[in-house]
């Protein structure tokens, strides 16, 4: 009957707006990336890129969920519906606007050289014969391939940064070519490291964004919606004080 009718189409509409209203979006972020995602005591994670995402979130009028995922195929997760969001201090770059979509920019980043306060490496060309530590498929790397070419032997690839870092310590690796922050972060938790970082006129400057799967713009209009948000009231700002001061 058009009783019966109506009745299931109310209940199909409800059910409907409840998980609208439920949904929570998956992200994805290699939590060995401290300032910008780590985990806490708890194993929950956080960073900047945490309290970013989440502020804009609530103004964007959208949840999120974080989930600690290796760098090695945490894109990947985007085309499988796995997660929906990728928010990992990823870099926007041409190449990756191929495969997948990105929010506004939210962070300025370049990289730099980490290397040991006694090495004689004083620019990036320097590098050339010797042994630098990257994270495997980052910016970091690209950099470092067009200096040393894509295949050569003294690019050692790691899984995250930190080990990069600390096989520059332990004398592995003569240099760590890696984002800004994430060097100054290790070097300033590490006292005892003897390290320091160049910088290099060559180095572009990169931005950070949200990655989200390839054509899903209402994501990235929410997410834009709550960045600008969050930059127009001032709680951008504070969030940045927080993990780089002034
Ligand atoms: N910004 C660099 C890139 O996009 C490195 C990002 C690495 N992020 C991480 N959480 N490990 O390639």
């Amino acid at each position: 009957s058009l009783n019966r009718l109506f009745a299931a189409l109310l209940g199909l509409a409800i059910v409907t707006g409840a998980q609208a209203a439920e949904k929570i979006y998956q992200v994805a972020s290699d939590a060995a990336y401290a300032p910008f995602e780590s985990l806490d005591k708890k194993q929950v994670v956080v960073g900047f890129d945490v309290d970013v995402l989440t502020a804009a979130a609530a103004k964007g009028g959208f949840k999120v969920k974080f989930h600690n995922t290796p760098w090695e195929g945490i894109f990947a997760t985007l085309p499988t519906g796995d997660r929906d969001i990728v928010a990992s201090a990823v870099t926007i770059t041409n190449e990756r606007k191929q495969t997948m979509d990105f929010s506004d920019p939210y962070f300025e980043a370049k990289q730099l050289i980490g290397v040991n306060t006694n090495s004689p490496i004083k620019r990036f060309s320097d590098l050339k014969g010797k042994k630098v530590g990257v994270q495997t498929g980052t910016t970091g790397d690209e950099v470092v391939q067009k200096l040393l070419g894509k295949t050569s032997p003294n690019i050692k690839r790691f899984e995250s940064t930190p080990l990069a870092l600390q096989e520059l310590l332990s004398g592995g690796v003569d240099a760590v070519v890696a984002d800004n922050g994430v060097v100054v972060n290790f070097i300033a938790n590490n006292k005892t490291a003897k390290l320091k970082t160049l910088d290099d006129p060559t180095f572009a400057k990169e931005y950070y964004g949200f990655a989200v799967k390839k054509g899903n713009k209402d994501l990235v209009a929410k997410i834009n919606k709550g960045l600008a948000t969050i930059k127009a009231d001032g709680t951008y700002d504070k969030i940045y004080r927080k993990y780089f001061g002034n």
